[in-house]
């Protein structure tokens, strides 16, 4: 009876125990098959962008040997230092300039032109927040553009109608348009398809995002003259622009009222200024997603307001709107002919 048993009992449990052992088995030769495959796709994502990024910084390095500045620009450029007018020491042989460097005649500053762009600043130079934003915007300008593009779709619009909501207020009149901050030129495909913009400049305080940039005017064929220089102190003449804009920096410029009465100083009498930039809720987004943007303010950052009270009462027009589906504000006014 004893042996019947035993004899049942194995016979029961010789099978469950090979299956038991053999979907372990699987299991975890399943388990190492889907870790092989997640670390061969992994491989494979991290090799695509390697490749894509080294062709486009080779494609780019060829393409910035290319880079030029129109010989008309020296006239409206300044030294941003002491306002005094800037000398040439630069061949033009084709009435461009590609390497140079420019002079301040009166406080002797010397502003080297590297690939077609006036570098109006150093990095060691810059104070407060312009600091490691500037350098935060140097490593972004990677993925600026698909950043921006992505997040767009997370504000339930795109690319394309969130741009011209803002661009579409301008009013150049087929004259000359400046982007402060112009990033890696994101803008510049909306406004250069619009018959009202005559000349396209930008200038931003991150190298980074101006080499995009200039890769992309290259890629492009483009004619936009590009500087880095600070938003708060405008390398331009007084008087030089038909339009002048602005999206999303002024939050954390170093001085906001610096920033905007040089944008108002640059522009011509009767021309249309917009500064826009995200309001609090915006700011909460990129303390989520932007890594390098919580840690620029040690903690200590104040809450955001529409910088809508430093633009000075002698300007008209002047209107303050939630853009963007509430996650920028816009603020919009007119320069007028005479200001007493
Ligand atoms: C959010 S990006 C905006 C880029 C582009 N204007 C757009 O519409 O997407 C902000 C830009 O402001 C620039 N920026 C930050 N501080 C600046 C300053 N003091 N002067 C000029 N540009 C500045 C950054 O380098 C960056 O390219
Ligand atoms: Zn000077």
């Amino acid at each position: 009876m004893k042996k019947i048993l035993r004899q049942f009992w194995e016979s029961m449990t010789r099978p469950r125990k090979w299956k038991f052992t053999n979907s372990l088995r699987n299991t975890f030769q399943f388990n190492n098959q889907i870790l092989l495959n997640t670390s061969l796709i992994k491989c494979f994502i991290v090799l695509s962008f390697s490749i894509y990024k080294t062709l486009g910084i080779l494609y780019t390095t060829a393409l910035i040997g290319q880079n030029v500045m129109k010989y008309s620009t020296l006239d409206l450029l300044l030294c941003p230092a002491c306002q005094g007018e800037l000398t040439l020491d630069a061949a033009y042989p084709h009435g461009v300039l590609e390497t140079g460097k420019l002079t301040c005649f009166a406080c002797h500053k010397i502003i080297p032109v590297k690939h077609g762009i006036p570098r109006f600043i150093k990095e060691d130079e810059l104070t407060g927040l312009n600091k490691p934003f500037a350098h935060m915007y140097d490593w972004f300008s990677w993925i600026y553009s698909a950043f921006s593009k992505i997040g767009f779709l997370f504000l339930g619009t795109t690319d394309s109608k969130a741009r011209q909501e803002v661009l579409s207020r301008l009013e150049p009149n087929g004259g000359k348009v400046l982007e402060v901050s112009i990033g890696p030129g994101v803008n510049l495909p909306f406004l250069l398809s619009s018959p009202q913009v005559g000349e396209v400049y930008g200038l931003d305080i991150s190298i980074g995002q101006l080499n995009r940039c200039n890769s992309l005017i290259r890629r492009k064929g483009w004619s936009v003259d590009l500087f880095l220089a600070n938003g708060e102190e405008l390398p331009f003449k007084d008087d030089s622009f038909d339009a002048v804009f602005h999206i999303g920096g002024i939050n954390f410029f170093t001085n906001q009222q610096k920033a905007i009465d040089e944008m108002i100083r640059v522009a011509k009498p009767g021309s249309k200024l917009i500064i826009c930039d995200e309001n609090e809720s915006g700011a909460q987004w990129y303390e989520k997603f932007l890594p390098g943007f919580k840690s620029a303010f040690n903690g200590q950052r104040e809450e955001i307001i529409a910088p809508v009270n430093l633009v000075p009462p002698t300007m008209i027009e002047l209107k303050l709107e939630n853009i963007w589906n509430g996650f920028m504000y816009c603020i919009e006014f007119r320069k007028p002919f005479t200001t007493t």
